[in-house]
């Protein structure tokens, strides 16, 4: 297969991640170091549907290293996920010449990816999600950098908390995972950190506050993942009304979280990714998934990424908790 293929697609899927567009580029430069010729597909899955596609050169992904969002644009497409969206999206390569495509996305996207596969399509998976949530690589693009808002974030809002004497519930993204929670407790010394992996009664969270308070701590942070039931907000409204000594406030980072230019571990691992994507696919590996296990840029069957959580390392679960006194 590999000899025979001349034009790939390239596309960005599901929620965009700081590091897609270093991806993007290195996969255009790298399949034109080899001969190939590249077609972009503008906003994802629905853009495969509608044929929305754009040639891409050398010059074309001049200048995007640094900046974050991806200029390939994403979208959710619900058209993507029958049967005949799939069938009019590989109707539309076959019309456009597309031979081989590279998904950069997350969970999702690696569905979608899987669904192309199946139908014989030759796909290649780059995980792209600052979630961290993908079983088979130890990093996705954009964690490292959505990490770094965080500890920007968190950083100023103690400054403030410490100033009131304020408790603080700051929420991360993360769907279902506490990936970015823990991590942000960790580096950021938060008092406490929530994750939807661990159930924690909210009688617990208002022992540490208080307890928090009595020792004389000025501040008191809280770092609750999104996926994190009562909802930070509701936890917040509860934890106040228990007068527990400090007063507190809540702070959804949000989408910022996606955003921002990519750190240089973003861009030198969305680089690897794009790179290693076209080669795996010149060496004419289909159906599977670039992931970084160690050092090692591996392939990872598809099918096995998507049929297998990602676990939390139980290891940074206890770190977070010890160092938290
Ligand atoms: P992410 O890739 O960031 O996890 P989503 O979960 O929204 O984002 O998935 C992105 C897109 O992938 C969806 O909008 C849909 O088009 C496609 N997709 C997701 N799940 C499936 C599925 N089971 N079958 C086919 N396509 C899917
Ligand atoms: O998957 C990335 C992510 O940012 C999650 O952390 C979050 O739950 C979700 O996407 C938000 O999606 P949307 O951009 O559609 O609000």
């Amino acid at each position: 297969m590999s000899a025979k293929i001349k034009t790939i697609g390239v596309m960005t899927s599901g929620g965009d991640a700081p590091g897609m567009n270093p991806c993007i580029r290195a996969v255009v430069r790298t399949a034109l170091a080899y001969g190939l010729n590249v077609i972009g597909v503008i906003d994802g899955f629905q853009g495969l549907i509608e044929g929305h596609f754009q040639p891409l050169g050398a010059r074309d992904v001049g200048g995007i290293l640094q900046r974050g969002g991806t200029i390939l644009r994403t979208a959710r497409s619900e058209e993507f996920k029958t049967p005949r969206g799939q069938r009019e999206a590989i109707r539309q390569m076959n019309n456009a010449g597309i031979e081989a495509l590279v998904i950069i996305g997350g969970d999702g996207s690696l569905h979608g990816a899987q669904k192309l596969a199946e139908q014989g399509f030759a796909v290649i998976g780059i995980p792209g999600s600052i979630d961290n949530d993908i079983y088979g690589t130890d990093m996705c693009i954009g964690v490292d950098t959505a990490l770094n808002t965080i500890v920007d974030a968190i950083d100023k809002i103690r400054d403030t908390a410490s100033s009131h004497t304020r408790a603080f519930l700051v929420e991360t993204m993360g769907r279902m995972s506490g990936y970015l929670a823990v991590q942000a407790g960790i580096v950021t010394g938060a008092e406490m950190v929530l994750i939807p992996e661990v159930a924690t009664p909210v009688a617990e969270v208002a022992a540490m506050v208080e307890d928090a308070y009595r020792r004389g701590k000025t501040h008191c942070i809280i770092v609750v993942a999104e996926g994190f039931r009562p909802c930070t907000t509701e936890l917040g409204q509860q934890i106040d009304a228990l007068d527990l000594g400090f007063t507190t406030r809540v702070t959804i980072l949000g989408h910022i979280q996606r955003g921002g230019k990519p750190t240089a571990f973003d861009r030198l691992l969305a680089s690897r990714f794009g790179t290693r994507a076209v080669e795996f696919l010149l060496e004419g590996l289909s159906s599977v998934m670039v992931g970084l296990q160690g050092r090692e840029m591996v392939a990872v069957p598809i099918q096995e990424v998507i049929s297998n959580p990602r676990q939390l390392p139980a290891e940074y679960i206890e770190m977070a908790r010890m160092l938290a006194k």
